[in-house]
């Protein structure tokens, strides 16, 4: 059927042989398009107007690499030019195609080359299957991937960073004190200030740490639960982050610590406690020392208990974890905000007001509640209630 001479093939399929398919065309379920060798579109069908936003008019007689993206026209042409000498391009026919709106979608190509007698090509009909979701999918899914691993590199570096922060800040405060037993010089007057700023600056990093930890948990999303002794998370955050919540010792933790058991999720009750212990170091603030008590024990609730956040716990056979400090308390007014979303009294460059929200979260997804006790000037004692394991 293929007319010999090529001047006239263009016209002859316009015409004849792709109009009187064109209604089989637009049936095709991906987009498909016809360009002679000069690489013109000639002929597009339904689904690919439709991909594009284009009219037909608009993509009739300009080449098709006008409709891929910019820094990839270079690439598709050159491919185009070795199909029509008979090779096979090394790179797969995926390109990102850009709408009449300015949108970019992914798609993957196939071409059919028709040649002449001579074997020269007159005819290239493309494929082109819209695979963007597909492809967002994956990019989410890699995204997730890469986060997961981040979150477990950064898992197995806390403690290590932590604890090497604590040395530094620890060792920092010791000289700091020996200088001050000193008589002073001008010399050891600028050195103390170098410790001060040595020590300080490693409490910062703690907190940073302890803050990226906190975030990174953030980002999960599947929450598993399995039996815990509840002690078990308690003494890890005690000591993985023990300078940075004692304030280098100026502020004390006690503890008494049940093993009881719990169902629960490690991970999250980590953070919950986190928060809570370094929420009680800065109400302790470092004007005078303070004490952050820490007690976990069975308790059996007798009748239904009002809990924070209007709802009240049933009774029967409860864990409960408390942790009080002697800091600033918080007034009556503010006992309910402080569970907002973003609320925080702190610098709002370093705090987010996320802290309490998430504890909050935590302890219904666990089937428990908080209950607040604070009396401003006095302290506060947050108590979680978690439902016993048997
Ligand atoms: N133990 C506490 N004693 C006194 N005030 C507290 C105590 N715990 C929380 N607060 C108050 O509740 C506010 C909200 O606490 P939350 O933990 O939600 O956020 P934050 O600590 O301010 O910020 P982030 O946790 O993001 O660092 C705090 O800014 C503080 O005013
Ligand atoms: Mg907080």
């Amino acid at each position: 059927m293929p007319p010999s001479q090529n001047g006239r093939v263009g016209s002859f399929l316009r015409t004849t042989f792709l109009r009187r398919f064109s209604s089989l065309l637009d049936a095709f379920p991906t987009g498909l398009h016809a360009i002679d060798r000069n690489g013109r579109i000639i002929m597009v069908n339904k689904r690919e107007l439709e991909m594009l936003g284009y009219s037909e008019a608009e993509m009739i007689g300009r080449p098709f690499t006008d409709f891929i993206v910019q820094d990839q026209r270079a690439a598709a042409w050159s491919r185009f030019q070795q199909k029509l000498r008979g090779e096979k391009p090394e790179q797969t026919g995926d390109r990102l195609i850009v709408t009449k709106h300015g949108e970019q979608r992914y798609v993957t190509s196939k071409d059919t080359i028709y040649r002449d007698h001579r074997g020269r090509p007159y005819l290239i009909f493309t494929a082109l299957t819209d695979i963007t979701e597909v492809k967002r999918a994956q990019e989410q899914r890699m995204q997730q991937e890469k986060l997961v691993l981040a979150q477990e590199l950064a898992k197995g570096v806390y403690h290590d960073l932590a604890n090497l922060l604590t040395g530094v800040s620890g060792n920092a405060e010791l000289a700091e004190r020996l200088l001050g037993q000193m008589p002073p010089t001008e010399q050891q007057v600028k050195m103390g200030e170098s410790l001060r700023t040595i020590r300080e600056g490693a409490m910062r990093a703690g907190d940073l740490i302890a803050r990226v930890r906190l975030f990174s948990r953030s980002q999960q999303a599947k929450v598993e639960f399995q039996p815990i002794m509840l002690a078990e998370p308690v003494r890890t955050v005690l000591q993985l982050f023990s300078g940075l919540l004692t304030n280098n010792g100026h502020c004390r933790i006690s503890c008494e610590l049940d093993e009881v058991l719990i169902n629960g999720n490690k991970g999250d009750i980590m953070d919950a406690i986190l928060n809570l212990l370094i929420n009680a170091r800065d109400a302790i603030g470092t004007d005078k020392p303070g004490e952050i008590k820490v007690v976990l024990t069975a308790a059996t609730i007798e009748a239904p208990l009002d809990i924070v956040g209007g709802g009240e716990l049933a009774t029967g056979e409860f864990v409960v974890l408390s942790i009080a400090d002697n800091g600033s308390g918080i007034p009556a007014e503010l006992r309910d905000r402080v569970f907002e979303h973003g609320f925080t009294t702190k610098d709002q460059e370093r705090n987010s007001g996320f802290g309490l929200p998430r504890v909050l979260a935590t302890m219904t997804a666990h089937s428990g509640g908080v209950v607040l006790e604070s009396e401003p000037g006095v302290g506060t004692t947050f108590r979680l209630y978690f439902p016993a394991l048997k």
